[in-house]
């Protein structure tokens, strides 16, 4: 049988010019990353502002750690989501951002997180229900995947609202974050402002409309709560500077919940489709993650008290991670000249931190094409700062834990109740629009086991 190389990007033979990089980067922003980029440490040109990726260990080190402050989540990042999740914590800088981190940090710790598993465990029955009415068939896991981590951000953000319509939220925050997505490729290459820019999609009613959603849920949030174990919103709400014991206004708790869902809901999502999509061309990986899932779980359901028990799962999650990261690149801008690998960086320049490159560099990884989950089974063996599908620093994401844990949930949880196996010619094809997404779906033979 032949090897089995999972789907990849046609990386570009060499830097494009502002034409060359505009045509590749209306089909996939990836495409724009030459080839290069996987066999040398930094990669820089001109394409209207002057601009480097970033692969070497020690210079993204430097960049997201030891000169943070130099390097601010780039101008347009902000610009495009502003609107939408206002000054939060994912677009704040300085201290504004360092207040709201620190209020926003006990949401996040083990216990809290631990605390919401059932949330997780229940979507991911849900999954099983549906899952289970088209066994013996093909189904499309992405779409699945989209509803079950949609199931979990709803519940965790607004467990006991009611009086607004959920799926209306999502659905336009999904719109917006296509039509800013589109927008952002060019600016993010810095293309002159006379080059035509895609109407944006969403305009100004819209995103007030969804900010009034998010406004009567928190609203009925409040008003139904009769003593529930704690959700994201009841927890972000009791979180507080720990200088000046200031809380969060009503705004700025909208705003953040409303950065957890844009960052987290789909992440989550594609993470479980890119897993799902490697396991069902690797019989073996598959059986060993499943005699694992039954020997560690027994008849019940899988919950957080058997995630140290699945290594391996998390090690297929943390591989899927590796080779198709959501957030495939993130960019910043430079405010003051610096020296990147021997490079001079001057004020102003766009450096972009190519995580996909960077997860598939033949520096750094062996095979890195392939999909080889044992990889992680010893996770103190991979090198800081070559593997970060969560960035690194002090603005690492947030719910990387969460994350993790709904992953591992909802993939153990698949796994111990259907077999997956790949339709032959229907493989997805990774795409970046904002995220790193899987083109025409995840398409997978499920069997009841
Ligand atoms: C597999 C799923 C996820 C992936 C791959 C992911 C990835 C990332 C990355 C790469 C960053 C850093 C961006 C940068 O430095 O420019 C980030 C930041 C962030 N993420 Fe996540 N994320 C995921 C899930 C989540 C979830 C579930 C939440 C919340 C419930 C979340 C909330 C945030 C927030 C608020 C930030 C900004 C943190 C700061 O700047 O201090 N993410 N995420």
């Amino acid at each position: 049988m032949d090897r089995f190389v999972p789907v990849k990007i046609a990386l570009g033979q060499k830097p494009l010019g502002i034409w060359g990089s505009l045509q590749a980067a209306r089909n996939n922003v990836l495409s724009l990353i030459p080839e290069i980029a996987t066999r040398q440490p930094i990669v820089s040109g001109k394409v209207g502002v002057r601009w480097h990726m970033v692969m070497d260990p020690t210079a993204l080190r430097r960049i997201l750690r030891d000169n943070l402050q130099n390097y601010p989540k780039s101008t347009v990042t902000k610009e495009l989501l502003r609107p939408a999740i206002g000054e939060s914590l994912f677009i704040a800088e300085g201290p504004h951002w360092k207040w709201q981190r620190q209020a926003a940090a006990p949401v996040f710790t083990h216990r809290n997180i631990s605390n919401l598993a059932p949330i997780m465990t229940r979507a991911a029955a849900a999954a099983t229900e549906r899952i289970v009415q088209h066994t013996g068939r093909a189904v499309d896991l992405y779409s699945e995947m989209m509803d079950t981590t949609f199931d979990v951000i709803s519940d965790v953000t607004f467990s006991n609202s009611d009086g607004f319509d959920r799926k209306e939220l999502f659905k336009m925050i999904d719109t917006y974050i296509d039509s800013t997505a589109k927008v952002s490729i060019l600016d993010i290459l810095g293309a002159p402002s006379w080059v035509p820019r895609p109407s944006r999609a969403m305009i100004g009613s819209d995103i007030r409309r969804i900010k009034s959603i998010a406004d009567r849920a928190i609203a009925s949030h409040k008003a139904n709560k009769h003593g529930e174990a704690a959700d994201l919103l009841d927890l972000l709400e009791a979180g507080e500077d720990p200088d000046t014991k200031r809380r969060m206004t009503r705004p700025e708790l909208r705003d953040n919940l409303l950065a957890f869902i844009v960052a987290g809901h789909e992440t989550t999502a594609l993470t479980l489709s890119w897993a799902l999509y490697l396991l069902s061309h690797d019989k073996d990986a598959q059986n060993r993650a499943r005699d694992e899932i039954n020997a560690a779980t027994g008849d019940g359901p899988i919950g957080a008290e058997h995630l140290d028990k699945l290594p391996f799962v998390r090690a297929v999650i943390d591989e899927a991670l590796r080779l198709y990261p959501p957030a495939a690149f993130v960019s910043r801008t430079a405010l003051g000249p610096d020296r990147l690998c021997d490079r001079n960086v001057t004020a102003g320049d766009t450096v972009m931190l190519p995580f996909y490159a960077l997860h598939r560099s033949h520096l750094y990884w062996d095979d890195p094409d392939n999909f080889r989950p044992q990889r992680f089974m010893k996770p103190n063996k991979i090198e800081r700062f070559t593997y970060l599908p969560f960035g690194d620093g002090p603005r690492i994401c947030i719910g990387a834990s969460f994350a993790l844990q709904e992953a591992v949930i909802i993939l153990a949880t698949l796994l111990k109740r259907f077999a997956f196996t790949a339709v032959a010619r229907k493989n997805p094809e990774p795409v970046m629009i904002l995220t790193l997404r899987p083109k025409g779906g995840v398409w997978v033979h499920v069997d009841k086991i």
